[in-house]
């Protein structure tokens, strides 16, 4: 008898986001109006009452409309790790600038910081950290390198939604912070994110922006009224949140201290778990601070493919996130990243998500020990 699949990620969704979404089909008006407007003030009170939150349709249109808003564009440069979804690197292409790969810290998957500063050009204008697998642990040298340099920082916050960054939630501090609140991640709308800053004058251009550059939109929908007469004066994107996505956003902000307990649960479980073994080595994340939205481990010693064909053999689903960019036909450079290649032929993601059970954890840890000892043999 083959055991049932354990899905890699999945949301967790139910009766709670049922009713949110028959409140708004009840009102009859889907676009953004009610709901988004109390998703963006419960953000707000969520994250730090000094911030803007801006909403908008994915994680990705908030990278864009962040570096658009940073003035940047057609000869600009932007610093990225090469090791993070494509949407980053594609977020900042979008807005004509060139987005510039960096190496990363092979022990956290974070931007290589001295790496990044080498690759600062007189067309630099901005670095853009992701907090890969949820960690964020060299941002206060970004922000060192940014000060120096004078550059913006937009991070790509698109995996850490719930967890705290020097006793603050992740957001609170920072020149501008993107979320993804896509199918799978910490919580979810659906699809869905935001631009969260300090800046007045950066806020007010996404705002506008996610509007398709009609100025003062936002204010006019918030207050039940259309925008007739109107004008624009930047390029804008139709990037807006809907009140259908808020409504299920905000029943899943309710249940984040639920979730986030489960994947820290899940994911301290897996680390010292894994302690066991000197070729499985997992990232140097802190869990009682950091709410996992994806857990990865480095398989050393060329025998990642073997492991993930036989946890899939197993009926247990795993990742590789990500594959470098800069080995992709749009980004492709003339320079190496040796240690981020090296790590992308590590990279395996193990299941994790709200709704695992004790005993897919068991059954996931076990395969690996099987796996581990079969190697272990056929060495011998
Ligand atoms: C690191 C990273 N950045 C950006 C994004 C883009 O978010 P979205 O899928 O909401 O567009 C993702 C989504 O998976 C991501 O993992």
């Amino acid at each position: 008898m083959t055991s049932d699949l354990i899905r890699l990620s999945r949301a967790q969704v139910g009766a709670d986001e049922l009713q949110a979404l028959a409140r708004v089909i009840d009102v009859g008006y889907l676009g953004m109006s009610v709901e988004v407007q109390t998703f963006e003030k419960e953000l707000t009170e969520y994250i730090g009452n000094d911030r803007q939150v801006v909403c908008v349709n994915t994680g990705t249109s908030a990278l864009h409309l962040a570096t658009q808003a940073c003035g940047i564009g057609r000869g600009d440069e932007v610093l990225i790790p090469t090791i993070t979804y494509v949407a980053s690197f594609q977020a900042v292409s979008a807005t004509g600038a060139t987005p510039i790969a960096c190496e990363v810290n092979p022990l956290t998957g974070f931007i290589d910081v001295d790496d990044a500063e080498k690759r600062i050009t007189p067309r630099t204008k901005a670095i853009m950290p992701v907090h890969y697998a949820s960690g964020f642990s060299d941002l206060e040298k970004v922000y060192d390198l940014a000060q120096k340099h004078k550059l913006r920082v937009i991070e790509d916050a698109a995996h850490s939604f719930g967890g705290f960054y020097k006793d603050k939630r992740v957001g609170a501090l920072g020149d501008i912070v993107c979320f993804s609140f896509d199918g799978i991640k910490n919580i979810t709308c659906g699809e869905g994110g935001a631009v969260v800053t300090g800046d007045l004058k950066t806020a007010e251009k996404v705002r506008d922006a996610r509007l398709l550059g009609v100025e003062h939109d936002t204010e006019k929908r918030f207050s039940g009224q259309r925008s007739w007469d109107f004008d624009v004066t930047e390029q804008g994107w139709r990037y807006h949140m809907s009140d259908l996505m808020a409504s299920i956003g905000r029943t899943q902000l309710k249940r984040l201290s639920e979730f986030s307990v489960r994947r820290q649960q899940i994911a301290r479980h897996y680390q010292q778990f894994l302690k066991n073994y000197s070729n499985l080595q997992c990232l140097a994340i802190d869990y009682d601070v950091v709410v996992p939205h994806i857990f990865l481990v480095l398989v050393k010693q060329g025998g990642r493919d073997s492991l993930r064909s036989y946890l899939q053999n197993q009926n247990i689903q795993t990742g590789l996130h990500y594959k470098p960019n800069h080995l992709l036909t749009l980004f492709k450079t003339d320079y190496a990243l040796p240690k981020a290649e090296q790590m992308y032929k590590e990279i395996l993601t193990l299941p994790l998500h709200s709704l695992l059970t004790d005993d897919d954890v068991k059954r996931v840890c076990e395969a690996i020990t099987t796996w581990v000892k079969d190697q272990d043999k056929n060495a011998a």
